[in-house]
């Protein structure tokens, strides 16, 4: 492997790792990074020096929790949960603890009195089992990493959040590792070698077991570091309109986001058929009718990003055009479908976007090409939703939105959620994912030949508002939900997740080009 690639790659860790370090400040240090390089060529192999690097850190000191069952659920609180999965959705306890195993996450056996006890990525090393000389297109290779903490002692207990890839940067291909947590401090990864020629071999610690802690911690207790805006309007003295902006949440009775207050203290939205309650506090002036617009209000702290990504082949702009002739494509998500969106208006010649007048990062938006009549409509799922100020009218939840649709096999929806809920406890999403399910359930049942494709939710956070490793687990959710329910789940954690460009929760044309492709061989599978 020519030196100039290993330089390059070192490069790129370190522009990373500036926009890391301004972000993790507040937080943790554990937020650390590891890389080593390793090349094989097909006759030839030379190792490549560890490069050295960047570690980073501050200490937060965190009480250790020591109470978590694997399955969580033998708490009263979790009985009643349970029980609402059970009579809402007809989820049975045994379902319920196949999700809990799909969202455990191993945590130090001891308390963390010393950020030193957490994983340095400086000291944390990897090794390539049973090297060879040359390998064949699709062997595996397996790659064990040894987790070490600061004071390069060997790790005990498992936990580490790692993301490991194989990658040529002179093809720009790459592909994403399987790790799998030994729980005593290794981790093994598995790839399958997918190409001809060389490859490296990269391993980053993503979190630390540690810093995974202090993400689960905020997640269930500081719900409301994420925090909205209500606008109430009426008319006041004197032909005056009044106006009056009030802090909103979603209602839930725990995590942090009881502070709003109780009793009097708030406005309450109860939606009929979700069952969901959205929580404003109430107006000095004006009643809880007046609630006009919403918006995102604010973090309590800050917030960036990054991430990467895959390869696949390519629709030309014939075929995109010929296999949306005559549907309604009908997408409700966040920004990332909104991309998509907006990569259809570009790439379909004669699909014309309209001008609705709407706020245009919650929508609706509306396209439509009536040559080949085709109609696409993108809007933003309900709340939360981090928006500028919009119409709160505008905002409706999914699973109305599908039970208002008859559906057919004309009609296409496009479904993803998951970054507007990372600072929300993993059962806020779980319910709002099943209700989605159900209404999917519905919809098939009626109209059986309405395609239906869930997108996950991509990598590209970094931070304590929303993280990979909350991403993962809101991922693993949207698996085990609607892994039996005949829908097409479009899996855009390894696009995102591995790719060469640069890092962002909104992936770059190439990655937005390669989700299409796959979209499209949903839609149109022939
Ligand atoms: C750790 O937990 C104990 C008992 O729950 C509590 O008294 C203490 O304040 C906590 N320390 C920190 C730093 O949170
Ligand atoms: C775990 O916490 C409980 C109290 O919640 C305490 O009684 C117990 O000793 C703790 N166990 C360990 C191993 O720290
Ligand atoms: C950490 O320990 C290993 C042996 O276990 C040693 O080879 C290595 O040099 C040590 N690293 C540092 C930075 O001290
Ligand atoms: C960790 O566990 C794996 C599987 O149980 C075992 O093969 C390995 O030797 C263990 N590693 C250490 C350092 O104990
Ligand atoms: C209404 O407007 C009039 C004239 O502008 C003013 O004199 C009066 O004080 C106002 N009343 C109130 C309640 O503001």
């Amino acid at each position: 492997m020519p030196s100039t690639n290993k330089t390059d790659i070192d490069s790129r860790l370190q522009h990373f790792y500036k926009e890391r370090s301004c972000l993790w400040k507040l937080l943790t240090g554990l937020f650390l990074f590891l890389l080593t390089v390793w090349s094989y060529v097909e006759n030839e192999r030379k190792k490549q020096p560890s490069p050295s690097f960047l570690s980073w850190h501050r200490v937060e000191r965190q009480n250790s929790s020591n109470s978590s069952s694997p399955t969580g659920i033998n708490s009263e609180e979790s009985q009643i949960q349970i029980s609402s999965f059970y009579s809402e959705f007809g989820i049975s306890l045994d379902a319920y603890s196949r999700l809990q195993q799909a969202v455990y996450w191993p945590e130090p056996d001891r308390s963390i009195t010393d950020v030193s006890m957490s994983t340095s990525p400086a000291h944390t090393t990897f090794i390539i089992e049973n090297l060879k000389e040359s390998y064949q297109i699709g062997e595996e290779l397996f790659v064990t990493v040894h987790a070490k903490n600061f004071e390069n002692k060997s790790k005990s207990y498992g936990g580490d959040f790692f993301q490991a890839k194989l990658f040529w940067s002179v093809t720009k291909a790459s592909v994403f590792g399987e790790v799998v947590d030994l729980l005593n401090g290794s981790y093994s990864v598995r790839f399958l070698l997918p190409w001809d020629g060389e490859a490296q071999v990269a391993v980053r610690l993503i979190h630390s077991s540690e810093a995974v802690q202090v993400l689960k911690r905020h997640r269930d207790t500081d719900s409301d570091r994420v925090y909205f805006n209500g606008y109430y309007e009426g008319p006041g003295p004197n032909k005056t309109r009044l106006r009056e902006t009030m802090t909103c949440n979603v209602k839930w009775d725990k995590n942090g986001l009881e502070r709003m207050g109780t009793g009097d203290c708030c406005c309450e939205y109860n939606d009929p058929r979700t069952q969901e309650t959205w929580r404003c506090k109430r107006p000095k002036s004006l009643p809880c009718s007046a609630l006009v617009y919403h918006s995102m209000g604010g973090y309590r702290n800050r917030l960036t990003s990054e991430e990467k990504m895959l390869i696949t082949c390519h629709f030309a702009t014939q075929t995109t055009t010929k296999c949306l002739k005559d549907k309604h494509i009908y997408m409700m998500g966040d920004s990332t479908t909104r991309q998509w969106f907006e990569f259809f208006v570009k790439a379909v010649p004669n699909l014309k976007q309209m001008n609705l007048h709407v706020q245009y990062q919650s929508g609706p938006l509306i396209a439509v090409d009536v040559e080949n009549n085709i109609y696409l409509h993108w809007r933003a799922h309900g709340v939360p939703l981090r928006t500028l100020k919009t119409a709160v009218a505008d905002l409706h939840y999914i699973s109305n939105e599908i039970d208002d649709q008859a559906g057919g096999p004309h009609t296409v929806f496009i479904i993803n959620l998951g970054p507007h809920f990372t600072t929300y406890p993993l059962d806020f999403y779980t319910h709002r994912v099943l209700r989605i399910r159900k209404a999917v359930l519905a919809l098939l049942q009626r109209a059986p030949d309405t395609t239906v494709i869930i997108k996950t939710v991509n990598t590209g956070y970094k931070d304590i508002f929303g993280s990979d490793w909350y991403s993962l687990q809101l991922n693993r959710v949207l698996h085990w939900a609607f892994q039996d329910v005949g829908v097409y789940i479009l899996d855009v954690w390894q696009m995102t997740a591995c790719h060469y460009s640069k890092e962002n929760i909104h992936p770059g044309p190439v990655i937005i080009k390669n989700e299409i492709d796959i979209l499209l061989s949903f839609i149109c599978p022939d």
